[in-house]
C-alpha cells in the first residue's frame, strides 16, 4: 500500500515549497516512484518541480459533468463514463522519471459533482499501490481529505511560518485530522522560514501549548523566493542550500 504523506498549514508559509523538497528527496533516496498530488485549487506546485501541465482532473471532471448538458457529447458514443474517466485520467498524470504529477484542478462550479468525484476517486484509488509514496500538497485548511477525495494519509507534515497564528493554525489543523479520524502513524511539525534558522521562546511556547512535534525548523533563505520570482524550480537549489540541508535532516526523523 502507498503510504501517503499530506503536508498542510495556513496560506504562504511554505507548503508547496517544502512539499517540492521533500519528492525531491524521496526520488533521489530511491523511494519512489512517487506520485505527488497538487490538490491546491491553486495550483503551482509544478513550478516548483519544474514540470509542464496539460490537463488537470478538474478540467475532466468539469467535461463529465458537461456532457449530458452538451448538444455534442466529449464522451465518443459507446463508452461509458466511468472509461471515459479511465482514460482521461491517464492523460492527467505527468510522468517524470522519478514521480508522477496529478493536479486536482480548480473547485467545482454549481451542480451535483458526487457521481464525477466518485468516477475519479476510484480511478485514484485504483492507481495508488502502484506508488510506493503519494505526497499530498493541500490548499490552506485540509478540504479535500476532510472530504474524503483523497486518501487517509499515513504521515501528516505540518507548516509553519514562525507567527503564533501560524502555529495555532497548524494546532488546528491537527485537531481536524484527530477529528475526521484519520489516524496517521505520525504528525510532525516543520517552522519555515525562521530567521537565521532560530526559533524564538515566543513560538516555541505555542508549539508546546498546541501539543504538536516539532521536527525541525527551516531557515529563511533569500535565494529560494529569488527563485520563485525568476521561476526557476525549487528543486534547482544546489545540494548544499541551507533549506535542503534543513529538509534533509527534518526528513530524516520521519519514519519513512
Ligand atoms: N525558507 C524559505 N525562505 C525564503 N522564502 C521561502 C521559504 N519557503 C518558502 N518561501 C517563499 O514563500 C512564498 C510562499 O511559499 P509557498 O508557495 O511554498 O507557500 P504555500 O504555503 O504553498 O502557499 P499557498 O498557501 O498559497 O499554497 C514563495 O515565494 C516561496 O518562494
Ligand atoms: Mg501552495
Amino acid at each position: 500500500m502507498s503510504h501517503v504523506i499530506a503536508v498542510a498549514g495556513k496560506g504562504g508559509v511554505g507548503k508547496t515549497t517544502l512539499c517540492g523538497l521533500l519528492i525531491q528527496y524521496l526520488c533521489e533516496q530511491k523511494k519512489g516512484p512517487v506520485l505527488a498530488v497538487d490538490a491546491d485549487a491553486n495550483s503551482n506546485l509544478n513550478e516548483v518541480l519544474g514540470v509542464e501541465v496539460d490537463m488537470t482532473l478538474g478540467d475532466v471532471r468539469e467535461e463529465i459533468a458537461q456532457a449530458e448538458m452538451a448538444v455534442k457529447s466529449p464522451i465518443p458514443a459507446g463508452m461509458s463514463k466511468a472509461d471515459y474517466a479511465e482514460w482521461k485520467f491517464n492523460s492527467c498524470l505527468m510522468e517524470e522519471d522519478d514521480f508522477d504529477l496529478l493536479v486536482m484542478g480548480r473547485t467545482q462550479g454549481k451542480g451535483c459533482y458526487c457521481f464525477v468525484n466518485g468516477l475519479l476517486q476510484a480511478q485514484l484509488q485504483k492507481r495508488q499501490n502502484s506508488y510506493p509514496f503519494m505526497v499530498v500538497d493541500n490548499e490552506a485548511g485540509m478540504e479535500h481529505i476532510s472530504r474524503g477525495i483523497l486518501p487517509s494519509m499515513q504521515t501528516a507534515v505540518l507548516v509553519s511560518d514562525c507567527s503564533r497564528r501560524g502555529v495555532q493554525a497548524v494546532g488546528r489543523i491537527a485537531r481536524l485530522i484527530e477529528e475526521c479520524d484519520l489516524k496517521p502513524q505520525q504528525v510532525g511539525l516543520i517552522i519555515n522560514r525562521a530567521p537565521d534558522g532560530k526559533l524564538n521562546a515566543g513560538t516555541m511556547e505555542e508549539i508546546e501549548k498546541q501539543g504538536l512535534n516539532l521536527l525541525g525548523v527551516v531557515p529563511q533563505d533569500e535565494t529560494v523566493y529569488e527563485y520563485d520570482c525568476d521561476g526557476i524550480p525549487t528543486v534547482n537549489l544546489p545540494k548544499d542550500s541551507p533549506v535542503r540541508a534543513a529538509m534533509m535532516d527534518i526528513i530524516g526523523k520521519l519514519n519513512l
